[in-house]
């Protein structure tokens, strides 16, 4: 992970390789860029403007030269105009620090000064903004490269200074800094687990690592398998367990604050290590991929180890249901019945529509042993989702205003952008079976896959407060957002991190 440590110094008194200026659109020469032009470049303005630098979103321009026995680079990152909502603004700073990391990275730079405008627009103050910016940094930073050959031992190792404005509130800009590297951890992990193949993070490993995490950020962790699951009642985890020669774990991590009386959230998370679609199997060019299935599990896991290092005053459990979705001799068929843990029974109609059957349980089990106030369950559950939204937002379904507000502030916050999509009356038409209680996919005629996905959880909370995620568009492979990269995006985590340090019952 890149170390980012604050520095007390003015930019220029810093010995490092590089400095890094993010500029607006149109900016002003300031003191340092004056102070380049005296001793390094008198001609600093003009060359910026022959190189077609304006600060605009995108501009990136480098200039290099030795000094003092090392090589100094001096990197100019456009900001853009900063014009836009506030939450747009961060965005584009978000956006031009992916630039940083990349240049970083590609210049081999090992050690660096960030200097920044005033940032007024982003209206966060300075500790929000440290945060923000140390997380993307550490977001920007990852890669999987655990299988390529040539890059596995070389992954990058540099330090960042952010320089601690005069007279700013420096223990404040410290546990920000803290915070942000137990986030980029927690989210580096999560990344690289859901990037890992089916054939190597099965439910077991899964389950270990969250034993692992557990126990290192002082969670309660329980872990059980197929036998105690049938034991219970669970007979949507294990239907979709069943066709698996790899044992389910169902997984539950507990953070506990020492704050009496304090309430319970939930996050349940849709752990698919990978999804065949089962009996109903997927043709092999919607099967690729399908080893993110988890990433809702592994969003769930990290959030707690997070959880175990901030400690919030509001209680957390995870539940991460762990199973791999295969056809077999064992498997599931359609036509199938299953009671869940609950007492409602739904009719197969498409193995492929397991994730809902999992998380039916899931939900059950939380509201049963924990009676949380919340409930929020995050699932790559419907390819309508990708159809309906994309890759920019994840759909978000309740139908409690204010933990919609909430949910939806955070994800302001965050960055974990949601867009809302209504759970209504109208479409549980399209769930309902002649021969049990529900169905698990949706009526053709009824369209709004997503939408009755969402519908079919509903069933299994009764008295929490809940809400629903579908991460299916947003889990990997987000074009264009240049600090996600390629592969797992972690989306999720920042948005449970936000959620549940400002929770208010
Ligand atoms: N894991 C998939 C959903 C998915 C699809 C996620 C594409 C990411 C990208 C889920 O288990 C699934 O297969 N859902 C079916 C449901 C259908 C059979 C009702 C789908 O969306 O096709
Ligand atoms: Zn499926
Ligand atoms: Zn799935």
């Amino acid at each position: 992970m890149i170390e980012i440590k604050l520095s007390h110094k003015p930019l220029l008194s810093n010995t490092v390789e590089g400095y890094v200026f993010l500029l607006e659109e149109n900016f002003s020469f300031n003191e340092d860029l004056k102070q380049i032009e005296k001793e390094f470049y008198p001609h600093l303005a003009s060359i910026l403007e022959k190189h077609d630098f304006k600060g605009r979103r995108g501009d990136y321009f480098v200039v290099t030269t030795p000094a003092h026995g090392t090589l100094k680079q001096f990197i100019f990152i456009g900001l853009g105009s900063l014009k836009k909502a506030w939450n747009e603004n961060v965005e584009d700073l978000r956006r031009s620090l992916g630039v940083l990391v990349a240049s970083l990275k590609k210049l081999c730079i090992k050690d660096a000064v960030l200097s920044l405008p005033s940032l007024q627009e982003c209206k966060l103050d300075l500790p929000s903004l440290f945060e923000t910016m140390a997380v993307t940094i550490h977001y920007a930073d990852y890669e999987f490269i655990t299988f390529k050959s040539e890059k596995k031992d070389k992954s990058y190792v540099g330090t960042l200074y952010f320089i601690a404005p005069h007279g700013s509130e420096v223990n404040l800009l410290e546990a920000a800094l803290k915070k942000a590297a137990i986030i980029g951890e927690a989210a580096l992990w999560a990344r690289h687990c859901s990037d890992l193949p089916g054939n190597i993070i099965t439910p077991t490993k899964l389950a270990s690592e969250a034993r692992g995490l557990a126990d290192k950020h002082g969670l309660v962790c329980t872990i059980f398998g197929r036998e105690k699951a049938l034991e219970m009642g669970m007979g949507g985890f294990a239907a979709v367990d069943a066709g698996s020669d790899q044992d389910g774990k169902f997984v539950i991590l507990e953070y506990k604050t020492k704050r009496a009386d304090a309430p319970t959230i939930a996050l349940v998370g849709k752990g698919v290590t990978f999804d065949t679609g089962g009996i109903s199997l997927k043709p092999w060019n919607s099967m690729t991929g399908m080893k993110y299935d988890m990433s809702g599990a592994a969003a769930v896991i990290a959030a707690l180890s997070i959880f175990g290092q901030l400690k919030p005053d509001v209680n957390v459990v995870g539940i991460a249901p762990l199973v791999e979705n295969m056809p077999s001799g064992k498997a599931t068929r359609q036509d199938d019945i299953v009671t869940f843990m609950n007492g409602k029974t739904a009719e197969i109609q498409n193995t492929d529509a397991e994730g809902r059957l999992i998380l039916a349980d899931a939900l059950c089990y939380a509201e049963k042993f924990y009676k949380p106030e919340c409930i929020i369950d995050i699932a790559t559950l419907t390819g309508a989702c990708v159809v309906a939204l994309g890759h920019f937002f994840s759909a978000l379904m309740t139908r409690d205003e204010k933990l919609a507000h909430n949910i939806e502030a955070s994800a302001l916050r965050s960055g974990d952008r949601v867009w809302r999509l209504p759970l209504h009356d109208d479409f549980k038409a399209a769930i309902k079976a002649d021969v049990a209680d529900l169905a698990n996919t949706g009526k053709p005629a009824y369209g709004a896959g997503t939408i009755t996905a969402g519908l079919f959880l509903e069933n299994f909370v009764s008295k929490s407060k809940w809400a629903h995620l579908d991460i299916a568009g947003t889990a990997h492979d987000v074009p264009d957002i240049n600090y996600m990269g390629r592969g797992s995006s972690g989306v999720g985590i920042r948005l449970f991190v936000d959620f549940v340090m400002n929770y208010r019952s």
